[in-house]
């Protein structure tokens, strides 16, 4: 049984903090249910806020860090210590300043070329899959949204036809780093909850087409995230939901 839910926050800090007390709840019934939370960053901005708060009390002493798993829902192909690169900022944020065991963060190795990077992180992936797929089923994937309404490294007019787990893309965004791994939609509809992060009036045009438009997904892609068996739940600022209307295919948007 799948859900959507919209909740709409006065600012990125009440959102964050809604954010980390719903990453701490599934954390909690993961870890309770199956021993492990394996979770799905995302990169840009917007989440920075939510990593520091994760970094900080009470989420620093509450959090059974040994038992979660990270991952990244897309990597830019920069080098490590490069401010652009995903990793280092979550590293920066959050996994430098908690007791995380090396072996539980599952990076991209941004090192390699795009393709051998997502081969590589492909069998990554598959290390933690069980019943037969070829990717863990995430308790939990944070992602974001961008102008265009593209998602993870998932842009306007990227095909993602041949279903694998993870694809070199290259994009031009912002002047953000073009070449990238991201996953595929497909991992991201097998995770039990998507929790999108989306702060900021310059996203207000990108988030209502997303969520009240037409469905052109190939154009929209974040339009392509709907869970097959899990939650979907968008935490939004009353910037970039002001051009929403009050009620979406039934859904009640909670402000
Ligand atoms: C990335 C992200 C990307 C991001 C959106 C929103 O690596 O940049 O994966 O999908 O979530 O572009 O970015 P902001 O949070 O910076 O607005």
């Amino acid at each position: 049984m799948s859900s959507s839910s919209i909740k709409v926050f006065s600012d990125i800090n009440e959102l964050s903090h809604f954010a980390a007390q719903l990453f701490s709840t599934i954390a909690a019934q993961a870890i309770a249910n199956r021993k492990r939370f394996i979770v799905s960053l995302a990169g840009g901005g917007t989440p920075i806020t939510l990593y520091r708060l994760l970094a900080s009390s009470p989420y620093s002493q509450s959090l059974s860090w040994e038992k979660i798993l990270f991952f990244w829902g897309d990597e830019r192909c920069v080098s490590l210590d490069d401010v652009e690169n995903s990793y280092h900022q979550a590293y920066q944020a959050l996994l430098g300043k908690v007791p995380i065991p090396e072996d539980n963060i599952f990076r991209v190795k941004a090192e390699l070329t795009p393709a051998a990077a997502a081969i590589d992180y492909a069998s990554q992936l598959q290390t933690l899959a069980e019943n037969g797929m070829r990717w863990p089923r995430f308790d939990l994937v944070v992602l974001g949204l961008g102008e265009d309404g593209h998602t993870a490294s998932l842009f306007p007019g990227s095909d993602e036809t041949n279903g694998v787990a993870s694809m070199a893309v290259t994009a031009n965004y912002q002047g953000r780093p073009a070449s990238r791994v991201s996953l595929s939609s497909n991992v991201f509809n097998s995770a039990r909850t998507v929790m999108f992060l989306v702060t900021g009036a310059q996203k207000a045009v990108a988030l209502a087409a997303t969520l009240a438009g037409v469905r052109e997904p190939d154009n929209l892609p974040a339009q392509r995230i709907m869970p097959i068996d899990g939650n979907i739940i968008w935490l939004v600022d009353v910037a970039a939901a002001r051009l929403l209307p009050s009620v979406i295919d039934g859904l009640i948007i909670q402000r």
